[in-house]
């Protein structure tokens, strides 16, 4: 059998789970020259590399993983897409919001680190808070705002589609949703956007019940947190950033929910907030404004004022 063509090279920052799972199922994608798997721990991305490695044989994959511990960038020059996954998860009971100072002086160094050696990246940021650090991510890099976006939406809208075939018993295939504004209590679930098999969310089930869903949704994250009592969620998520970076590499001009620079869409301007956007080479084509209804619209302005402040805050952190 012909080897398959594969291209680019992608670096995860952090071989916690999140980056760990990331590296994986990049890996396995199997369309990649290589990953590299970096952390600040020595030994553990070179040994999850190694077994990442040996598993290529049975699974039938040729993406070679790199593991480079020490908080050393060696190896990892000239990334076509960075993964940046470094910074603490919360604690149960713990809002997103509460990492912040701690995650934005590890994210400042990482992307500072990631300007240098990898100056042509796109950058894709999955440290929470995510809005924030997407914000902070962009100012340390100093890099295009198209070049760095973060991943929330694909992940918090595979929550609501979850959530919904769950509620009526129907294979996640049949449902369609979507999820936009902050990856936090802003959080805005579309209902007027979601269909089970191509009809209106509202005409199968009462507006108590899609509210129930939504609330759900905005909750996704504590709900994992709280049942594994330490670490937040890493399947769902990973799975998101995977599909990002996959995006990227392949140029495949897929419109999906991301944390992307919005400047005039929805008459919001000059912030990075969940919205859905077109994916290629160069990491943010342009921001695709769909369709909401008037409350929902007012969900996302509301998002974006408060994400707006607290990213302005981000700049002196
Ligand atoms: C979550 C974290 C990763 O939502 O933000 O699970």
């Amino acid at each position: 059998m012909a080897d398959r063509a594969r291209n680019g090279k992608v670096t995860v920052v952090g071989a916690g789970f999140y980056g760990s799972t990331t590296a994986l199922r990049l890996a396995e994608y199997d369309v990649f020259d290589s990953v590299v798997l970096t952390d600040i721990v020595e030994g553990r991305p070179e040994g999850l590399a190694l077994d990442i490695n040996q598993s290529r044989a049975i699974e039938g994959f040729g993406t070679r993983v790199v593991g480079v511990g020490g908080g050393s960038y060696d190896g990892t020059e000239d990334s076509d897409v960075v993964v940046i996954t470094a910074g603490l998860p919360r604690k149960p009971g713990m809002s997103r919001m509460d990492l912040l100072e701690t995650n934005a002086g590890i994210v400042r160094t990482v992307a500072e680190n990631v300007a240098r050696t990898s100056p042509d990246a796109v950058v894709i940021v999955v440290s929470n808070p995510l809005d924030e650090m997407t914000a902070l991510a962009q100012l340390a890099t100093g890099f295009p705002r198209g070049r760095v976006m973060g991943q929330a939406g694909m992940l918090d809208t595979a929550r609501f589609t979850h959530n919904v075939a769950e509620e009526l018993g129907v294979p996640v295939s049949s449902v369609r949703t979507l999820t936009l504004g902050s990856h936090g209590d802003t959080m805005v679930p579309v209902p007027s956007r979601c269909t089970v098999d191509g009809r209106p969310l509202a005409d199968v089930l009462s507006p108590d019940r899609i509210a129930h869903l939504v609330e759900r949704t905005r909750n996704g994250g504590a709900e994992v947190v709280a049942l594994l009592k330490t670490g937040s969620a890493y399947f769902a998520p990973s799975a998101a950033a995977a599909r990002m970076a996959r995006a990227v590499i392949e140029d495949s001009g897929a419109v999906m929910p991301v944390c992307a620079w919005v400047d005039g869409e929805y008459g919001i301007s000059g912030v990075y907030l969940g919205v859905e956007a077109e994916i290629g080479r160069e990491g943010v084509r342009r921001v695709v404004e769909g369709d909401l209804s008037d409350s929902e619209l007012a969900g996302l302005r509301e998002a974006a004022d408060a994400v707006r402040s607290k990213q302005a805050d981000v700049a002196d952190l």
